[in-house]
């Protein structure tokens, strides 16, 4: 989980597009947080901590996961910003695998987490179809989920990347 979306390109102010349906001009000194809830209409991206701990803020940044909260709106300046609740990934073959695991399995309680979990999946899954349980749980570094215990989600990661290799969504699916 990153706090930057990424260390090498700072991007460029002034415009970025939110779950690819506009460009929306980024302000100076707000956070990537702030603005995407109270300008942009993205309420599906929780406020935990907004002290960059617990990850519950996370969005996708030209496909990276994010802590917004630790982000500047204007970092996010001609990128890619994607939120769970924008449509914009649905047509992924790794958002539906994650989807459709989430629905089988019901791993997330309480659900505030469910976002940051959810976004981390599927960039996870874009890059390495199979993971190993390793690689599904540094994805999920620097996320806390104060209700699971993780093992469900992690199970359920382990299903999703069955179903986007073409196994079948009623085999057993768990994690080696
Ligand atoms: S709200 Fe951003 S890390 Fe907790
Ligand atoms: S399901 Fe409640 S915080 Fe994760």
């Amino acid at each position: 989980m990153s706090e930057t979306p990424s260390s090498n390109d700072p991007g460029q102010a002034g415009f970025c597009r939110v779950n690819t349906v506009a460009r929306l001009e980024v302000p100076a000194g707000e956070s990537l947080l702030e603005w995407l809830r109270d300008t942009a209409d993205c309420v599906d991206v929780r406020k935990g901590c907004d002290t960059g701990h617990c990850g519950a803020c996370a969005v996708l940044v030209d496909g990276v996961p994010v802590k917004s909260c630790s982000v500047l709106a204007q970092e996010a300046g001609a990128r890619d910003v994607h939120t769970l609740a924008g449509l914009s990934l649905l047509d992924q073959p790794a958002t539906q695998a994650v989807l459709a695991a989430a629905e089988q399995r019901q791993p997330f309680q309480c659900g505030y987490c469910m976002p940051a979990f959810m976004l981390a999946a599927i960039a996870l899954l874009q890059d390495t179809p199979d993971p190993t349980d390793a690689q599904i749980r540094d994805a999920f570094a620097g996320l806390l989920c104060r209700c699971t215990g993780y093992l469900p989600i992690v199970d359920m990661i382990g299903l999703a990347a069955r179903l986007l290799r073409g196994a079948s969504p009623g085999g057993d699916g768990r994690t080696a």
